[in-house]
């Protein structure tokens, strides 16, 4: 039987698999059921830097309540223990006890000194990596995108240096040249790269004719631009590549690992399908290695990366131009005509 172990970060994964940063992840119970159901680890929810924000405001607005009483009496409000993104930290420390699959946190946070304080804080929990959640939402008309960018490599820089744990960075999908920006981060020395990340986006009720936030779950379509990226980054970077978005089944997980990936985070999938896909997506990946006679992953990761297939043109269009130069035979092919 197909061997599909694979290491990652330089930790050692049972599975391909891994549980991206969601709802799902987000105590030791439910870590448990999707190591029980085969995940080769776990990316815990993100700590926020709302959530510090918001946590110590509630923080503050609990102690004036008590200004009155002496400082020894603090301990008559137990939740004041546990306010803040505190919390957050027992979570994570007691997730990673319950487990044997590696645990990796991750941590979303906009001001440069939060970043710092709270990577260090989340890798003295015991987890096994560090996930960067870099996101740029455009807010500002002034700012330079290489301003953001210098900004995100400045953190990265100083995260690296502070923490030992593995650090691995989930990008945005919307740099101008991501290429340019997974070749500068590499040299930083991060550890994983995992592409991308899905942001929330606003939606309209035209009934309401209010704004809405839906839970924006990913199609099945979306691994492609994932793909691409990986594609074109295996081999040319230090860092293991991670493909996250749009990956439902086995058949976009073996895609990405042809392209050269290490691993896959998913979370839409499980969503939509319950965590029971997770066994189904590893049973599929090892029975179309049997068929194929692989015997590890590392048999046929990176087999069609732009480095190793003899015309790496797909990697390299944008455009339809020669879809459409061949429209009449592709049509033919798909008996559209
Ligand atoms: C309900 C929900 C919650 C999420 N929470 C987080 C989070 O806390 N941190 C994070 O980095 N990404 C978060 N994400 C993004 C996912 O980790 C993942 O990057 C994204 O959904 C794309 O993967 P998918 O196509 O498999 O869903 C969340 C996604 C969903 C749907």
């Amino acid at each position: 039987m197909a061997e599909i172990k694979t290491t990652y970060m330089g930790l050692e994964l049972n599975s391909p698999v891994i549980v991206g940063a969601c709802g799902l992840t987000d105590n030791a119970d439910k870590i448990k059921k999707i190591e029980t159901e085969g995940a080769g680890a776990v990316v815990f929810k993100s700590l926020f830097e709302e959530q510090i924000n918001l946590e110590s405001i509630e923080l503050q607005e609990q102690l004036s309540a008590y200004d009155y009483r002496n400082a020894e009496m603090g301990t008559l409000f137990p939740k004041i223990e546990h306010a803040g993104p505190e919390e957050h930290l027992n979570k994570l420390r007691k997730a990673k006890e319950s487990v044997s699959i590696p645990v990796i946190g991750s941590l979303n946070a906009v001001f440069k000194e939060t970043w710092i304080e709270y990577a260090e804080l989340i890798s003295e929990t015991g987890i096994d990596a560090l996930e960067l959640n870099f996101y740029h939402i455009p807010k500002n008309v002034t700012k330079e995108s290489s301003t953001i960018i210098e900004e995100q490599m400045e953190l990265l820089y100083r995260i690296k240096n502070k923490i030992k744990i593995p650090v691995c960075v989930k990008l945005s999908p919307y740099y101008t040249n991501s290429l340019r920006v997974i070749d500068k981060m590499d040299k930083v020395g991060v550890n994983s790269f995992v592409m991308f990340n899905r942001q929330f986006q606003p939606d309209i009720d035209i009934d309401s004719e209010k704004l809405v936030q839906h839970y924006n779950l990913s199609n099945t379509d979306d691994f492609k631009l994932p793909l691409r990226i990986t594609g074109w980054m295996y081999g040319k970077v230090n860092a293991d590549l991670c493909g996250n978005t749009g990956i439902y089944t086995a058949k976009e997980t073996i895609k990405l690992i042809l392209a050269g990936a290490k691993a896959v985070e998913v979370v839409s999938t499980l969503y939509k399908n319950g965590i029971g896909q997770i066994g189904l997506i590893n049973r599929d990946i090892k029975k179309w290695m049997d068929d194929k006679g692989y015997e590890n992953l590392d048999d046929f990761r990176g087999k069609l990366a732009m480095e190793s297939v003899k015309d790496p043109f797909a990697y390299k269009r944008a455009q339809y131009v020669d879809i459409l130069m061949r429209e009449n035979e592709i049509l033919g092919k798909h008996n559209l005509l």
